[in-house]
């Protein structure tokens, strides 16, 4: 058996949370294998709407097992947060949601370092979530990281020590905070975690396999975020692309399977830095109302630009894409004409690969394609597709020389096709 791996091929926010509840009744395991509660991924189904955080998208479809992997930084009062919610809707899953010992723990320090720093940054700030995770991934390359496993024993010796020696730092800072309100529900937080069985998650990933189980791998963040390959600084602390999977759940690259790459059909940022197709006019009013474009963890509204392919191509490149699935098609239904990058136009002249660093004179060079025009949120089969729609697609596929395999639209989990 492999591990087949969906994750976002632009900034975040491409529907991974829709996507994965739909194809989960295909696996019997899926897993988070980076980042943290600075996700916010979308469920809606039978009228209810769930935004998960650090819990895989997996839950809503009968007993799967879902597994936090090695890779993902976990915030225990954000957690306890999440699974009280959950339980409240009569979604228990102390039976079946394993965490990676191996997982590292966000602590209350490592959140107020995030908002210390960016607040020290002033105009250059990365427009974090502010959910500790910088911090958080810099303990654990930086080797002082206290991981899930540690709660078991020598929990609070530990933590006291590496409180002390943030607080030395965040006073570098002149930072004003009152540690009371960080710490507010950490103890209990560490409780709900110890209720959870806490594994080793290499161990266990590769024991799946071995017995024939079906694994999906869920990203979080986007490949155009990632810590190596996106707009750095401007990017997450993770690696969120395709060889983060092997990474935050330890299976070999061997074992990837099918790599899905969902991407929006227009882009989406939150947060700064450069976003080449990014429109400051009434057509990027109207994709962030009709897209409803607000973040799902911090509620900022979302920068709103066309489909950037030079961006795309780039990301289907760097994850190995075998299927594209393309979400948000229906939030284009408002527009009479279509625009998509296919180059950049810079002082260096046109180019067509994504470059070291994104040029502020940068001008996108455009196809335009005739819209659609129409409501597509009540198709369900392709040959309902209007011609726009399918010509839309064709290019797409064309440049990127991946199938679309599956086209989202709608918000809801039925508001889904799967093409043949
Ligand atoms: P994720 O982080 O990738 O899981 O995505 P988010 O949940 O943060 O943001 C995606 C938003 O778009 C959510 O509000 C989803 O409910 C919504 N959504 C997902 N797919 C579609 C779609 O095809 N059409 C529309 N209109 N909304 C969608
Ligand atoms: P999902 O999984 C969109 C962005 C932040 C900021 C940068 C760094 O829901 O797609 P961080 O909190 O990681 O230090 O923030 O990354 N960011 C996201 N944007 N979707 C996300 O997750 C994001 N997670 C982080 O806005 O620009
Ligand atoms: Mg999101």
């Amino acid at each position: 058996m492999s591990v087949d791996v969906l994750l976002g091929l632009q900034w975040g926010d491409e529907g991974k949370g829709k996507v994965v509840d739909v194809l989960t009744p295909k696996y019997d395991v899926i897993t988070r294998f980076q980042g943290g509660p600075n996700a916010g991924h979308t469920l809606e189904f039978e009228g209810k709407k769930f935004v998960l955080h650090n819990i895989p998208s997996g839950i809503f479809q009968g007993d799967k097992i879902n597994v936090i992997g090695n890779g993902v930084v976990l915030d225990p009062i954000i957690f306890k947060e999440e699974i009280d919610g959950l339980k409240k809707q009569g979604i228990d899953l102390s039976n079946n949601l394993f965490i990676s010992k191996k997982a590292h723990l966000i602590l209350p320090t490592h959140r107020i370092l995030d908002a210390a720093s960016e607040a020290a940054k002033g105009k250059t700030r990365i427009g974090s979530t502010l959910k500790g995770i910088g911090p958080a991934y810099m303990d654990k390359t930086g080797r002082n990281g206290i991981r899930v496993g540690d709660i078991l024993s020598g929990f609070d010796e530990k933590y006291t020590s590496l409180k002390e020696k943030h607080m030395t730092l965040i006073s570098m800072y002149g930072f004003d905070y009152n540690m009371e309100e960080y710490e507010k529900g950490l103890k209990e937080g560490i409780e709900t975690l110890k209720q959870f069985t806490l594994i080793n998650s290499e161990h266990e990933m590769n024991r799946y396999l071995r017995d024939g189980q079906s694994i999906l791998a869920e990203g979080a963040q986007g490949t155009l975020l990632d810590i190596d390959f996106g707009s750095y600084p401007y990017v997450t602390s993770s690696n969120t692309v395709c060889a983060g999977a092997c990474i935050g759940m330890g299976i070999s690259p061997r074992n990837i399977g099918e790599v899905y790459g969902i991407f929006k059909a227009y882009c989406t940022r939150v947060g700064s830095g450069p976003f080449p197709t990014e429109l400051f006019d009434e057509d990027g009013e109207k994709m962030r109302k009709n897209g409803n474009e607000f973040g799902s963890t911090t509620g900022r509204p979302r920068r709103c630009g066309w489909l950037d392919l030079v961006a795309l191509k780039y990301s289907v490149m760097i994850n190995g894409v075998t299927q594209l699935i393309m979400t948000k098609g229906d939030v284009l239904g408002c527009f009479e004409t279509i625009k998509i990058a296919t180059a950049y136009k810079t002082d260096v002249g046109i180019i067509n690969e994504f470059p070291f660093e994104l040029p502020e004179n940068l001008e996108p060079v455009y196809k335009e394609m005739p819209g659609w025009h129409c409501d597509l949120t009540n198709v369900r089969t392709e040959k309902d597709f209007p011609k726009e729609l399918k010509n839309y697609i064709k290019f797409i596929e064309d440049e990127l020389e991946v199938p679309v395999t599956i086209v989202s639209v709608g918000p809801d989990r039925e508001q889904i096709i799967v093409r043949k």
